[in-house]
């Protein structure tokens, strides 16, 4: 039995826990408060992990070496097995287990450098910001059409404006063709269904068409990051393996947009919900660099990192993590951590004090730091401006608190976004 956002009988807190899944925010105040880490039930995590709330504690172990994100990194006994906990926990089909656990997000030390060196190229600030034109270009077509989207001037915008304009962005980059791109939209719905009881298949389906694609840039090569990772691989195995090239493509298409589209999705509820920052916003436009750094932190879209394990005991606020335990970092923690930012739970967009400096660690830290995050940052920054600009009026279609929500562990995710425009 768990007591509302507090820990079960014996101590642990399971983050599928409805009151959890209700107010997060609570559950990780309440976890900060009572100590540096406390154990907690991440599902998929095939093992039971420590959770660390506290912002330095956050950054302690993400930008540790000692914690390794491949547990097969744990010198010694007793994880051999994690592995393959993971794989049962998570539904995964054993011989696609590859291209879920083998992604850059899995590798350490050289590994992860080699994958990272690869595409780190096309995700530069300078990079992000030529793109920027294109972004806008594909913000106001989306808003264009917006309002034929509404019934009775009501337009759901996580469908016409907030998953659309990531996934555009991401699959003109990789190269995935534009016809192509309404399965992704599915095969992400699926991957992130509360019960994502199709994983199997998503994951058959999404390897498949990939693997399809890349016969096709090899014949025919095209301006894009695919082609560039298929002539690395074709080149040089040795850089980037058959199922590395498969799952890079998987990571980016889907880290690319599952994300994106909730900071805009989160983010413009808050300031629809907040009409003295919205109305701030609208006033000074270029406060926009501030407010989306703030919405990251305020309402962030993942909570948590994935599982890190102790490659040897490791200390944590004065706590032992043993050689072969599994942490996880809870990103929305430390953001809201009184230590470090005044009256947390107020959403201030002028906090961050040039726009510039990135306070918080809604992207990670680490060597792990979201690869994505400046384009992140500025599909967030483009498409608020032009969602503001564009519908002066805009307004909720229903109370804040009555948003519907995907609810899962880990994340902030509205399921619809109904807006009267
Ligand atoms: C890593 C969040 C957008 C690609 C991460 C991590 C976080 C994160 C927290 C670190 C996870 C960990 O350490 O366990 C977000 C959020 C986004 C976003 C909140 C949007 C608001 C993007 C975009 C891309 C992307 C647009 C497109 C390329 C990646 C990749 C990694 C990553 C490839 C793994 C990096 C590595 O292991 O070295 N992201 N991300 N993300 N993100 Fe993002």
């Amino acid at each position: 039995m768990s007591t509302p956002q507090g820990p079960a009988a014996n101590g642990a807190f399971d983050l599928t826990d409805p009151a959890l899944l209700d107010d997060p925010h609570g559950g990780f105040a309440r976890m900060r408060e009572r100590a540096p880490m406390v154990r907690g039930t991440v599902p998929g995590a095939g093992t039971p992990v420590w959770l660390v709330t506290r912002y330095d504690d956050v950054k302690t172990v993400l930008g540790d070496t000692r914690f390794v994100n491949d547990p097969a990194h744990v010198p010694g006994r007793g994880v051999e097995n994690i592995r393959e906990q993971v794989i049962r926990a998570r539904g995964i089909p054993p011989e696609y287990a590859r291209y879920v656990l083998d992604g850059i997000l899995d590798a350490d030390g050289e590994d992860h450098i080699r994958l990272r060196r690869l595409v780190s190229r096309a995700f530069t600030a300078r990079r992000v910001a030529e793109l920027r034109p294109r972004v806008a270009e594909i913000a106001e077509d989306l808003l264009d059409r917006l309002p034929a989207a509404a019934e009775d001037g009501v337009a759901d915008l996580m469908e016409h404006f907030a998953y659309p304009l990531p996934i555009t962005v991401i699959c003109e980059l990789v190269g995935i063709p534009e016809e192509d791109r309404p399965r992704w939209r599915e095969w992400g719905a699926a991957l992130f269904a509360p019960d994502p009881a199709g994983f199997g298949a998503v994951l058959r389906d999404m390897v498949g068409h990939i693997e399809e694609l890349i016969v096709r840039r090899r014949a025919a090569p095209g301006d894009d990051l695919l082609t560039g990772l298929v002539h690395v691989h074709d080149e040089d195995g040795d850089r980037l393996g058959d199922a590395e090239l498969v799952t890079m493509v998987l990571t980016l298409v889907l880290a690319g947009h599952e994300t994106t589209a909730h900071l805009i999705g989160n983010g413009t509820a808050a300031l629809l919900a907040h009409p003295g920052q919205l109305a701030l916003l609208r006033r000074e436009p270029e406060l926009m660099p501030r407010a989306v750094h703030e919405l990251m932190r305020w309402c962030g879209p993942v909570h948590l990192t994935r599982t890190r394990y102790a490659a040897e005991d490791v200390e944590i606020g004065g706590m032992t993590v043993r050689r072969g335990e599994a942490v996880v970092a809870v990103l929305a923690g430390a953001n809201r951590d009184p230590r470090v930012f005044d009256d947390p739970d107020r959403l201030d967009i002028t906090r961050e004090p040039d726009g510039q400096r990135e306070d918080h660690v809604g992207f990670g830290h680490g060597l792990h730091y979201c690869l994505g995050a400046a384009l992140a940052r500025q599909e967030g920054e483009v498409a608020l401006a032009a969602l503001l600009r564009r519908f002066p009026h805009l307004a909720l279609a229903v109370p804040p608190g009555d948003l519907p929500r995907q609810p899962l562990p880990g994340m902030w995710r509205l399921a619809r976004l109904p807006l009267r425009l």
